[in-house]
């Protein structure tokens, strides 16, 4: 994208008025949260002021229209992953909320004991613990994909750790830390080969590249919306009709029901089995909105845009002797760069960054057993999204050499 073409993007993302803000802020923590433009603001807005009613139960105008927004939202979300049907989409309230209902209903249900479940150390701890949950439950066994010189996943390992025992794969889209990117479609596909299922955990992957679960073939994929310019409160779990079908429901109330009697209930069909209670339909809505304004900029030049900077950002920094990088070099990856100064805590780095009204990201980044296996306690994470300009890195990369003089090192 051009230059002028950013700037009009910028225009659209309020927490850049810095009068309001009170400050300019260089804004590199999208991996955690990105900042939300005005269209998805007003959506929620709009909502709350003109449209709210519970929806799937008031016979009234605001209460059908309510619902009629919300099943909207849930078409637009199927299109966007190009999900056979609407009903393959459950609205969650994160992707911790998807992985855990994929956790409870599918595996404590379906997994038994000796049976294999594959992670790679990439997952963030909402795919991980998870797991060991339920492997501590059924006696199942989780297994791990390692990474290869270059902080990718291991491909050849993950053949080799494939078996019959094997009946679930569950692996990030993207890494949260390294910033590598896992062929969804390959691991689906050989993972199918011996009869495994396979959860996405598509976080930080969504916001970025254009998601196929036909193509991918993919059997759950987990997102978050407040990853992806929509409000916070709002996710998505996808899973294939049939095997959301077989699963038991996750939480029990209102509106998952179809007859409720004394000693028995029997349930609705998907996707309300799997929505008890109020539904988040201002999330749902503005979702959508946020969905439209990534499809107006088009997910391909968010990528590019993302991924030149990125990769600005890594050469820049892999110049400075100082600077320590954990993050594959490969160019497709996640939009970040994780990395370390030497001799300062990564948590000093962010404090001094701070002061010059840069926002970055430290600590173990809920990846502790990755954080483990690259030897380090806790690194800095620059993550970048559509917003975010050349000179901001410029001004990045300068402000991380003061860094240096601040804690007492260099000239
Ligand atoms: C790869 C990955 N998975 C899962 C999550 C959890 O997302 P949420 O906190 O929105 O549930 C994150 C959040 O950073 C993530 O990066």
């Amino acid at each position: 994208m051009k230059k002028e073409d950013i700037m009009n993007i910028r225009k659209e993302f309020p927490y850049l008025d810095e009068e309001k803000v009170g400050k300019k802020i260089v804004y590199f923590d999208n991996g955690a949260t990105s900042q939300k433009p005005k269209c998805v603001i007003d959506a929620l807005a709009n909502y709350y002021s003109y449209q709210t009613a519970n929806p799937h139960r008031g016979a009234h105008y605001l209460g059908m229209l309510s619902t009629e927004l919300y099943e909207g939202a849930r078409d637009t979300v199927r299109d966007f992953i190009n999900a056979k049907s609407s009903k393959e989409i459950i609205f969650v309230r994160n992707t911790t909320e998807a992985l855990n209902l994929v956790a409870y209903s599918y595996g404590l249900d379906k997994l038994k004991a000796g049976d294999e479940i594959i992670l790679s150390i990439y997952e963030h701890h909402s795919n991980l613990v998870t797991w060991q949950f339920v492997a501590e439950k059924t006696g199942a066994v989780l297994r791990y994909v390692y990474l290869t010189d270059d902080n990718e996943f291991d491909m050849n390992q993950y053949k080799e750790l494939l078996n019959e025992k094997t009946k679930l794969v569950a692996v990030a889209g993207a890494s949260n830390t390294v910033g590598g990117i896992i062929d969804v479609k390959e691991v689906t596909r050989l993972a199918h080969e011996v009869g495994a299922v396979v959860s996405c955990d598509c976080a930080q992957l969504i916001p970025h590249v254009k998601v196929d679960v036909q193509d991918w073939d993919v059997d759950f994929l987990s997102f978050s919306g407040h990853k992806m310019y929509a409000p916070m409160g709002i996710g998505v779990l996808y899973g294939k009709k049939e095997i959301l079908d077989s699963m038991v429901p996750y939480m029990y109330g209102g509106d998952m029901i179809e007859y409720v009697y004394e000693q028995s209930t029997t349930f609705a069909p998907v996707p309300a089995k799997f929505e008890a209670g109020t539904q988040n339909v201002g999330g749902a809505v503005a979702l959508a909105e946020a969905i439209r304004f990534m499809q107006r900029v088009g997910i391909e030049n968010i990528h590019k845009h993302e991924l030149d900077l990125t990769e600005y950002a890594y050469n820049k920094m892999s110049e400075l002797d100082f600077v320590e990088i954990y993050s594959t070099k490969n160019y497709n990856r996640s939009p970040l760069v994780d990395f370390n100064i030497k001799d300062i805590h990564s948590h000093d780095v962010s404090t001094v960054l701070d002061t010059f009204d840069i926002a970055i990201r430290t600590g173990h980044h809920c990846a502790m057993p990755l954080h483990s296996y690259i030897h380090q306690n806790s690194t800095c994470r620059v993550s970048f999204a559509v917003y975010n300009t050349y000179e901001e890195v410029d001004f990045f990369i300068d402000k991380l050499k003061e860094v240096r003089k601040v804690m007492g090192y260099g000239s």
